[in-house]
């Protein structure tokens, strides 16, 4: 793109998520740090742009976004920065604070968070959308009704929306990411029509079936199609919202996307990547080649299978151990030649659900190290010892229940162009889809299947490895984040263009 004078024209662009990518730690009355990655050696890894700012792993995805909307447009990321901060002086340092990053925060109070974080959104559309269903008396007693905590939720999507009316220019592109923000689209309309709205997904939409269960349904999907342009990572994700929108909307579904008198709003399936450059860069790096050293070391004996997860219950970690105890039972001439490194990261630890998964994979754990010895499950991991760990695996277990995407699988393919190691990956992740013809494919909840296919791995010759890592290496490495974001927005702006130019007709 280039302006009238040939200059690189970048576009702004406000990036709205309910998760800004630095978490805010408070030093004093006034004072904040964000929180900065692993050490000295990222920063001297990374360029300017890509540095990460928290030693989690997961922040590392929520970078990769960041980084490519950097890079092509001028960028602004509003979102929660994670912490309660009631007095305004320090919500205006940290303001401050977050500026220097190009973050904007918006200031959730305990009771919102508590209603629309814990509730609404991560113990009712999280495992609906996953396909776990709506919350039980039990789970519903501990954050109240549904009611309470709709009500919450739409009064946080007002209040994001709030802080993009004060920050938006016009001509801004307004992405607005996740199940967070569903509401926020017509909140944002609502205020000012001509503004550019765009919302992506990056859980999975089911099936309209287990959607019109929702008892806030129909609001939420109209508020969505507020949007201008709607994205999710498959195209069996936009079907099934198209269908929701038609079986329970009563609207029209187009090829294009959805139609509500007359307005077309546009639906349509952009898959993410990652940087995989970043991560292959990485590999040459003095500090990872030493953790590589240290891990070939270690394991020298032993082939090693890798889960690397969010500790969520959509990510099937219980069934996973399961399958492993199951192949270890059943082979027990590998008892001694293999092990399985679980990295589990704590997450949503305020969510009684993800407090009882955590106890439930400790006791799995446990038990199976008291008849082996051979699982070992970490917390979590910096960014030079994740590339490290990915590059010394043999067999890489992505069994998610349902996801999105799953970037790991995609990690670990960009990890691996030394070793050709196998990904064994379930069906029901998005990435299935894009890595299916390199992967094992399983079905997560047949343990027995599992087991299976770990013993496929770690026999599958040489040739075979080879064979199937070229074909997910060549996808990983041409199907990147920058593309993905740059795709989606200059898909807005076209949608845009093209719904003015059919008003004037
Ligand atoms: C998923 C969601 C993201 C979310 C991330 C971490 O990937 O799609 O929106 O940020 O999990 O969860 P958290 O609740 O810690 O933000």
């Amino acid at each position: 793109w280039e302006t009238p004078d040939g200059k690189p024209f970048r576009q702004r662009l406000l990036v709205v998520a309910n998760r800004l990518p630095v978490s805010a730690v408070r030093r004093g009355k006034e004072s904040w740090s964000l929180e900065i990655s692993a050490g000295g050696l990222v920063s001297a890894l990374l360029d300017e742009h890509l540095q990460s700012f928290t030693n989690s792993f997961i922040k590392f995805k929520v970078d990769e976004l960041r980084a490519k909307c950097v890079k092509e447009f001028e960028a602004r990321w509003i979102g929660w920065a994670g912490v309660n901060v009631p007095d305004e002086a320090g919500q205006r340092a940290l303001t401050k604070a977050l500026a220097e990053k190009r973050c904007i925060p918006v200031f959730l109070d305990e009771e919102i968070v508590h209603q629309y974080y814990n509730g609404y959104c991560n113990n009712i559309l999280w495992p609906l959308f996953h396909y776990l269903g709506l919350p039980q008396e039990d789970r519903l007693a501990t954050t109240r009704s549904f009611q309470s905590q709709f009500a919450a939720y739409v009064k946080a999507n007002e209040m994001f929306a709030a802080v993009v009316n004060q920050h938006y220019q016009e001509g801004d592109v307004v992405w607005c990411h996740d199940y967070h923000l569903m509401f926020l689209p017509k909140c944002l309309k609502e205020h000012n029509s001509d503004m550019k709205v765009g919302w992506f997904l990056h859980t999975p939409f089911p099936s309209s079936e287990i959607h019109r269960t929702l008892p806030s349904r129909s609001k939420l999907l109209h508020a969505v199609l507020a949007a201008d342009l709607v994205g999710f990572h498959t195209y069996d994700y936009a079907r099934h919202f198209v269908s929701a929108c038609t079986r329970i909307l009563g609207l029209e579904g187009t090829p294009e996307g959805v139609e509500d008198q007359g307005r077309l709003t546009r639906v349509a399936a952009f898959p993410i990547g990652i940087d995989s450059d970043r991560f292959i860069r990485a590999l040459e790096f003095p500090l990872v080649r030493e953790h590589i050293r240290e891990l070939k070391e270690t394991f020298a004996d032993r082939k090693v299978m890798l889960g690397v997860d969010r500790l969520d219950m959509i990510k099937g970690i219980p069934q996973k151990i399961l399958a492993f105890e199951k192949f270890l039972e059943e082979n027990p001439t590998w008892h001694d030649k293999v092990v399985l490194l679980q990295i589990a990261v704590p997450t949503r630890t305020d969510v009684p659900e993800y407090q009882k998964l955590t106890s439930q994979v400790h006791e799995i754990v446990g038990r199976i190290n008291g008849r082996f010895g051979t699982l070992t499950a970490d917390r979590s991991l910096d960014f030079p010892a994740l590339c490290a760990l990915y590059a010394v695996t043999d067999v890489a277990l992505v069994t998610s229940l349902r996801d999105g995407m799953n970037l790991v699988s995609y990690e670990f393919v960009a990890c691996q162009d030394a070793k050709k190691g196998v990904l064994i990956l379930s069906e029901f992740a998005g990435a299935a889809q894009s890595l299916g013809a390199g992967a094992i494919l399983v079905n997560p909840w047949n343990i027995t299947e599992v087991a299976t296919s770990i013993g496929t791995a770690l026999n599958m010759s040489a040739e075979e490895r080879e064979k199937r890592h070229r074909l997910n290496f060549a996808h990983v490495t041409t199907h990147t984040a920058q593309e993905w974001a740059e795709t989606f927005v200059s898909e807005l702006n076209d949608t845009v263009v093209e719904a003015q130019q059919r008003t004037k007709q």
